[in-house]
C-alpha cells in the first residue's frame, strides 16, 4: 500500500491511501453512474440554494452551474472518463469540477454524500416511477386492443384449473387488466412517497449553516400539488430510511407476480391441449432439436424474470433489516438491486406489450371448450334455487344430476327430464334452457359479473382511461 496521502476528498485525516483491492471492493461508481443526471440537478439546487443564503457568491453559483452543465454533455456523449478510484459518482463529479471551477470548492458546503445520495436516488425513483407507469399503460393498450378483437369469444373461466364456468375472453383478459392497473397505481404511491427532499439533512445531523431547505426542495419539484415545498423531517432518518427502495422494489415484484401469472395461463393456453390461442413467432423460439416445436419463450421469461424481482426486493429487506441507525456503508448495495429491478421491470412490460400484441385467438377450440354444457351446472342449481329449492338441496341435487350424466355416459343437457324430474320435481319442462350459452351470460349481469353488458361496460371504461393519458 503507497504511504502517500490519500488524494481522494476524504483524505485529510489519513496518511495513506485505500488498497487496491480496498478500492476495487467499494466502488460503486461503475453502477451508480446512472445517477448522475440526477446528481447532478441536485448539486446544482444545492449551489443555486447556497448562493440565495449568501454562502456562495452569485458568480460562483453560475461557475458552478455551467461547469456541472458541461460534465453532464460529456457524460451524456461518453466522453466523460470515469474513475474507480474515486468512489463513486458524487465523487466523480465533484473531482472534475474542481478541476474546472475554483468555485466547485464550496459545493459541498452543508451537504454530505449521505444526504446527497438520498435526494439522487429520490430523485431517480419519481423518474422511474413514471418510465413504468408509462410501460404498463403500453402493455395495457395492447391487451385492449386483443380484447377488442375478440370481443365476442367465449372461453371456460377455471379454478383449480379444472373448467369453472363460462366468460367472456375480454372478461379474462381485463382480470389482467385489473392486476396492471393495480401497479400503475402502486408505482405512482412509491413516486409520491419520494416525493420529499432529503438534503440538508446532511451527514445526520443538519448543518450549523443557516441553509434554506425549502428553496432547494421547490428548485428539485420537491413539491405539493400546491407547489408547497415538501422537505423530509428528521434528519437521521433521513440518511438512514431506505423504505423506497423496498416499496419501489415491493411494486416490481408484485408486477412481476402478474406477469408471471399472466404468461402461465398464456403458457397453458398455446399448449396443444388447450390450443386457445397462437403466439407470435416474434416473441418465440424453436427447438435446436425438434423441428416442430415452438416454444414460448416470452412467456417463460416474464414467468422466470419474476423471481429475479422478488430476490431484489429480498436482498433489500435483508439489506436493511438489523442496521445501526443511521448511515451505514452496507447501504451503498441498496443500488444494484434497484436499478435491476427497474431494468428488468421495463424490459418485461415491452416484451409482454409485445407479446400480447401478435397473439391470434382460435375460435373453434375456444368454441369447443365453452360448449361443455357442465360449465352451467351453477346456473342449474340457481334454476332450483328460483323454484324455491334451498341452494345447499339445489347444489346436492344438481350433483346428482352430473353423476347420472356421467354414469349413463350422456352430456347432462340431454338427459330425459323425466329422469332428472326424479331427483327433484322442481325440474320442469325447461329446465334445459339453463344451458342456452348466451341466456346465462346475459344473466350475469351485476357490476364485475362477465355478462355481456358489464363487458361493454368494462371496454367503454378501459378505452377512457387507457385514451386519456
Ligand atoms: N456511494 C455511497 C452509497 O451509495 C455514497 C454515500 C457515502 N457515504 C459515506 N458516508 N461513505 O452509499
Amino acid at each position: 500500500m503507497a504511504k502517500k496521502s490519500s488524494h481522494v476528498t476524504w483524505g485529510g485525516r489519513f496518511s495513506a491511501g485505500p488498497a487496491e483491492l480496498m478500492l476495487q471492493f467499494s466502488e460503486s461508481v461503475s453502477f451508480d453512474r446512472r445517477l448522475a443526471p440526477f446528481d447532478i440537478a441536485g448539486s446544482k439546487a444545492h449551489s443555486a440554494m447556497l448562493a440565495h443564503v449568501g454562502l456562495i457568491t452569485k458568480a460562483e453559483r453560475d461557475a458552478i452551474h455551467a461547469g456541472l452543465d458541461a460534465i453532464l454533455e460529456e457524460i451524456q456523449q461518453g466522453k466523460f472518463e470515469w474513475d474507480t478510484k474515486l468512489e463513486d459518482v458524487h465523487m466523480n463529479i465533484e473531482q472534475a469540477l474542481t478541476k474546472r471551477v475554483p468555485a466547485a470548492a464550496k459545493l459541498h458546503t452543508a451537504r454530505s454524500r449521505n444526504d446527497q445520495v438520498a435526494t439522487d436516488m429520490r430523485l431517480f425513483f419519481k423518474h422511474a416511477c413514471g418510465v413504468l407507469q408509462q410501460k404498463i399503460r403500453g402493455a395495457q393498450r395492447a391487451l385492449l386492443e386483443v380484447a377488442d378483437t375478440n370481443a365476442q369469444m367465449l372461453i371456460p373461466g377455471y379454478t383449480h384449473l379444472q373448467r369453472a364456468q363460462p366468460v367472456y375472453l375480454a372478461h379474462h383478459l381485463f382480470a389482467w387488466m385489473e392486476m396492471l392497473e393495480r401497479d400503475h397505481a402502486r408505482f405512482g404511491e412509491v413516486a409520491t412517497h419520494a416525493n420529499w427532499c432529503p438534503l440538508g439533512a446532511g451527514a445526520i445531523a443538519g448543518t450549523t449553516l443557516p441553509i434554506d431547505r425549502e428553496f432547494t426542495a421547490t428548485v428539485l419539484g420537491f413539491v405539493d400539488a400546491k407547489g408547497r415545498p415538501q422537505v423530509t423531517q428528521n434528519s437521521m432518518d433521513t440518511v438512514a430510511d431506505r423504505d423506497l427502495f423496498i416499496e419501489f422494489a415491493a411494486a416490481c415484484a408484485t408486477f412481476g407476480v402478474h406477469i408471471s401469472r399472466i404468461a402461465e395461463d398464456l403458457i397453458l393456453w398455446s399448449s396443444a391441449e388447450f390450443k386457445f390461442v397462437d403466439l407470435p413467432d416474434a416473441f418465440c423460439t424453436g427447438s435446436s432439436l425438434m423441428p416442430q416445436k415452438k416454444n414460448p419463450d416470452s412467456c417463460e421469461l416474464l414467468r422466470g424474470k419474476s423471481a429475479r424481482l422478488q430476490g431484489n426486493l429480498h436482498t433489500l429487506l435483508t439489506l436493511a433489516k438489523g442496521l445501526p441507525l443511521t448511515y451505514n456503508r452496507d447501504l451503498q448495495e441498496d443500488k444494484p438491486p434497484v436499478f435491476d429491478s427497474f431494468d428488468q421491470t421495463a424490459i418485461c412490460a415491452d416484451v409482454l406489450a409485445g407479446t400480447l400484441g401478435g397473439m391470434r385467438f382460435n375460435p373453434a377450440r375456444c368454441a369447443e371448450a365453452v360448449a361443455d354444457p357442465l360449465l352451467l351446472a351453477t346456473d342449474l342449481a340457481d334454476y332450483l334455487v328460483l323454484k324455491g329449492v334451498p341452494f345447499r338441496d339445489a347444489h346436492h341435487a344438481v350433483g346428482a344430476v352430473v353423476r347420472l350424466a356421467e354414469k349413463t355416459n350422456v352430456e347432462i343437457n340431454k338427459l330425459p327430464t323425466e329422469e332428472v324430474a326424479k331427483i327433484n320435481p322442481a325440474f320442469g319442462s325447461d329446465w334445459v334452457e339453463v344451458f342456452d350459452l348466451g341466456r346465462a351470460l346475459a344473466k350475469r349481469a351485476g357490476t364485475g359479473m362477465p355478462g355481456p353488458a358489464q363487458v361493454k361496460k368494462q371496454f367503454a371504461r378501459w378505452k377512457k382511461i387507457l385514451g386519456e393519458e
